[in-house]
């Protein structure tokens, strides 16, 4: 399976890196083709609402000329991506953000009876590590996330949540049996 990993925090060696690379590892062990993205490195826009995009829905057809367009084209080439990110006040970090908002891009037609999606069933996960725990905390996150399936019209393949993380030393293995279990399940 071609795999896509969106490592979303600034903190190239952070708690979310480190959950991160746990899963690239064991997602490697299975024998996909694995490819992550550390998106801080790169130069990210965020979505200027210009709709442009919808006049091109066969194709990705951002108008923005950063790295985001490129890696729009690797999501739809994937069938499993990604989404990895630590909790930003309750939500996902600005880098991640803008990828998942140029998204946009990716759809046409939503709710309407000919709504087209470039990852109609692909399959789609989300990673989030954070200081606090689930609740009152980290569900806006999942949620929000969830609800981006529908236009996408992808699969969900799966969720995990690291909370109260102190630095990346102190993760157990507890924490990475988490991170094995997570691959295993996103893939089906
Ligand atoms: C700007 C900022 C906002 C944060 N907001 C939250 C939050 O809303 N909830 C939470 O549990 N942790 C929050 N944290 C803590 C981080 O999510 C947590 O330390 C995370 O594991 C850091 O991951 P990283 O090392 O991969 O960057 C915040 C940290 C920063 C810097």
């Amino acid at each position: 399976m071609k795999i896509l990993l969106l490592q979303g925090s600034a903190r190239k060696k952070g708690n979310t890196a480190r959950v991160l690379g746990w899963v690239e590892e064991e997602l490697s062990t299975l024998g996909h083709e694995v490819e992550a993205i550390y998106l801080n490195a790169k130069n990210l826009k965020g979505c200027l609402g210009c709709a442009k995009c919808k006049e091109l829905p066969d194709e990705v057809g951002c108008v923005q000329k950063d790295d985001i367009p490129e890696f729009l084209g690797k999501i739809v080439h994937s069938q499993l991506v990604v989404f990895a990110s630590p909790l930003y006040f309750w939500g996902v970090t600005a880098q991640l953000k803008a990828v998942i908002d140029r998204t946009y891009s990716l759809y046409t037609q939503y709710h309407q009876p000919d709504h087209a999606s470039l990852v109609e069933g692909q399959r789609q996960a989300l990673l989030v590590t954070g200081g606090g725990p689930w609740d009152n905390n980290a569900e806006a996150a999942f949620t929000a996330f969830s609800r981006i399936q529908n236009p996408h019209k992808s699969v969900h393949a799966g969720e995990l949540f690291i909370g109260g993380c102190t630095t990346p030393g102190d993760m157990d293995d507890k924490v990475k049996d988490q991170a094995i279990e997570f691959a295993r399940k996103i893939t089906g």
